[in-house]
């Protein structure tokens, strides 16, 4: 499978779709979210700072996200494509990761981008601050969360556009069906 940048506002189901994707077509998942809360529950010094800024809903500095997203596509294996869950998130993130593919000869694929009213993100995430306790799931956190999407991120949209890997797909209520047509998609590129 081509690699996929899965691109939504918190909330999205950029995680949930990501792990519907890799058993489908067996491919690599990075979630640089994942990744830092990995490390914060190991207490690292990177974990340490990652925490000051996940729990106040702010990005980290891109120089330091780009080194750990290069690590951590090296340490998997080559050919099988590789879900970007939660990178890039300003346009120097887009910008490295696309000189990093390019010095590698890999292509930059897809990107799939999810758009899900706020409304329902908050209900989300609120219902998963009960499941599962994650820190930045408390209303006041999750807003800033929404804040920094849209200021920082939301505008890569049309970088994506412009490089013409952008493919959109909204929520209309049905998990379902949103996966059934993300698959639609996938399955052309195959
Ligand atoms: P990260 O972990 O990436 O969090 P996020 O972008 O806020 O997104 P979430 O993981 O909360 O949501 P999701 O889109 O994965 O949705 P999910 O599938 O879980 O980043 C956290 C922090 O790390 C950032 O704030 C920042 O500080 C730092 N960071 C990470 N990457 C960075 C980077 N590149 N640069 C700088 N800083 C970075 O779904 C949400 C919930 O909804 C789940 O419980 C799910 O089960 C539920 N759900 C219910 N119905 C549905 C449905 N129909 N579809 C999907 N999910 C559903
Ligand atoms: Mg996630």
């Amino acid at each position: 499978m081509k690699n996929i940048i899965i691109f939504g506002a918190p909330g999205s189901g950029k995680g949930t779709y990501s792990d519907e994707i890799v058993k489908r077509y067996g491919m690599g998942h990075i979630s640089t979210g994942d990744v830092l809360r990995a490390q914060i529950k190991a207490g690292t010094e990177l974990g340490k700072t990652a925490k000051g800024y996940i729990d106040n809903g702010q990005l980290l500095p891109d120089s330091l996200m780009i080194d750990i997203l290069a690590d951590t596509y090296d340490s998997l294996p080559a050919g099988q494509g590789v879900i970007f869950d939660g990178f890039p998130r300003t346009i120097a993130q887009a910008e490295a990761l696309k000189k990093m593919l390019a010095e590698r000869n890999h292509d930059m694929g897809v990107m799939v981008e999810l758009i899900v009213d706020e409304e329902t993100l908050l209900a989300r995430l609120l219902n998963r601050a009960i499941e599962q306790g994650r820190a930045d799931d408390n209303e006041e956190t999750i807003k800033k969360r929404f804040a920094v999407y849209h200021a920082q991120t939301e505008p890569l949209a049309d970088w994506f556009e412009k490089e013409g890997m952008r493919h959109t797909f909204t929520w209309y209520g049905s998990k379902e069906q949103m996966l059934g047509d993300i698959f639609a998609f996938l399955d052309t590129l195959k």
